[in-house]
């Protein structure tokens, strides 16, 4: 039986961006297939042995009194206290901050947190007016555009391209040039970048922040990647918060993507709007993998293994990338955005006489996937050659499938730029 949907069950129905392609492959790769497929796609951090054994040894010890504390009652919606206890103290300490558990707000993951913040600031406002969210940085996090609840709430603008050496290449946003109008309800960025891995250096941030506070908005900081865990960030940085500055955090790529943390450090005000939001819509967050993530704070642990372990590791497979593209791609236009810091290599193919789709496709047939670079520039309006001839490559791999998945990317692209743009038309 089929009922009628409400434009939002509908617009909710629409997979956005990089699900779209994950639904491909999941397809693609049912059918039984002779030759190995290689996804160089996933946003699935990597399994790192020692997170699951610093995250098991803690479980194991949790005390029962507490165990039962944290799965069999309901709880305070803004978090567990002894996390935020020792969440605010952490941040405290490393960055001098003067924060309190009014200033934090845990949330079922943080992409429950950005619905949240994206609603709270932007769609229909009561007045009658309508309010975007600016993404300063574009390309930038598609997963922004699913939790909208009307279309065209996203807006982005269009970076300068900045290209250093034979074979890499930057965005550079100027906060000054920035136009940030009267329906802009909130700026978003993400830091390190998704897709890019680009870090916004604190001085720009800075900037941003201080041209959010001139346009009385806030400016959401998505820390993913960055500060203080996972720390992901393979150049300095230093994280911000101040009164127009909302710092999210996510505990998922530090080995907990199933557990669902998402942290917001926000001016109370903000905090409070975004708690009463979730307790409507959620209550709480769950409160098992807080307990967990408070021990492995408070005794140093997560800091160690994200410093020691995980860091080294994305750092290690992104040189892995560089170099391997240097060895296939030898000869050909392409530069790979300065990898600061993420999970993914952002690999530019300048002039490609195909698009981004047209060589997603063959890259699929030849059972390696990457994603298409054209759906992270969300919210862009124009037309920008350049958004065609970009792809998203994963540092998630093991070392063998990203050796095999770019050699075999690579012949995909050197026989694109073959083609001659004529031979395409014709
Ligand atoms: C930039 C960015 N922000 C937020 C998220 C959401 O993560 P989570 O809901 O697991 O905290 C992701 C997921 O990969 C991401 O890439």
């Amino acid at each position: 039986m089929r009922y009628p949907l409400s434009a939002l069950g509908q617009k909710m129905l629409r997979l956005t961006g990089v699900r779209e392609i994950m639904r491909d492959i999941e397809t693609a790769t049912a059918a039984p297939s002779a030759r190995p497929w290689i996804n160089l796609s996933a946003g699935n951090p990597l399994v790192v042995p020692e997170l699951e054994r610093l995250w098991h040894g803690i479980a194991r010890r949790l005390p029962s009194a507490e165990f039962g504390e944290v799965i069999g009652r309901y709880g305070s919606s803004r978090g567990y206290g002894p996390f935020l206890d020792t969440l605010a103290a952490d941040l405290n300490v490393r960055y001098g901050w003067n924060i309190s558990p009014r200033n934090l707000l845990v949330t079922p993951g943080s992409q429950t947190l950005f619905f949240i913040l994206i609603n709270l600031f932007a769609g229909a406002m009561s007045d009658g007016s309508r309010r975007r969210v600016l993404l300063p940085m574009s390309p930038e996090y598609t997963g922004y555009e699913g939790v909208t609840l009307d279309a065209d709430t996203l807006a982005s603008t269009r970076p300068a391209v900045e290209t250093d050496g034979a074979h890499t290449f930057r965005y550079r946003i100027d906060p000054h040039d920035l136009v940030i109008g009267e329906d802009v309800g909130a700026l978003l960025i993400s830091r390190p970048g998704n897709p890019t891995g680009m870090v916004i250096p604190d001085a720009a941030l800075e900037q941003l922040a201080g041209r959010a506070a001139q346009a009385q908005v806030p400016l959401i900081v998505d820390s993913a990647y960055g500060l203080p865990y996972p720390a992901l960030n393979r150049v300095a940085m230093r994280p911000l918060f101040d009164s127009h500055v909302v710092h999210c955090m996510s505990f998922s790529k530090a080995g907990l993507p199933g557990a669902r943390i998402g942290v917001a450090v926000a001016d109370e005000a903000v905090i409070e709007a975004a708690l009463s939001f979730l307790s409507n819509m959620n209550i709480h967050a769950p409160r098992l993998g807080q307990a967990l993530v408070a021990q492995a704070i408070h005794d140093g642990s997560l800091d160690a293994v994200c410093r020691t372990v995980v860091g080294p590791l994305y750092a290690a497979k992104a040189q892995r990338l560089q170099a391997l593209l240097r060895e296939h791609l030898d000869g050909l236009p392409w530069r790979l955005h300065s990898t600061d810091g993420g999970l993914f290599g952002w690999l530019w193919l300048e002039d490609l006489p195909i698009d981004d789709l047209t060589l997603y496709a063959r890259a699929k047939a030849a059972h390696v996937f990457v994603v298409p670079g054209s759906f992270f520039f969300v919210g862009l309006r124009g037309q920008w050659r350049h958004a065609r001839e970009c792809l998203r490559v994963s540092l998630t791999a093991s070392d063998a499938d990203l050796d095999e998945g770019v050699r075999r990317l690579a012949g995909v692209i050197r026989a694109a730029y073959d083609e001659t743009p004529q031979a395409q038309v014709a």
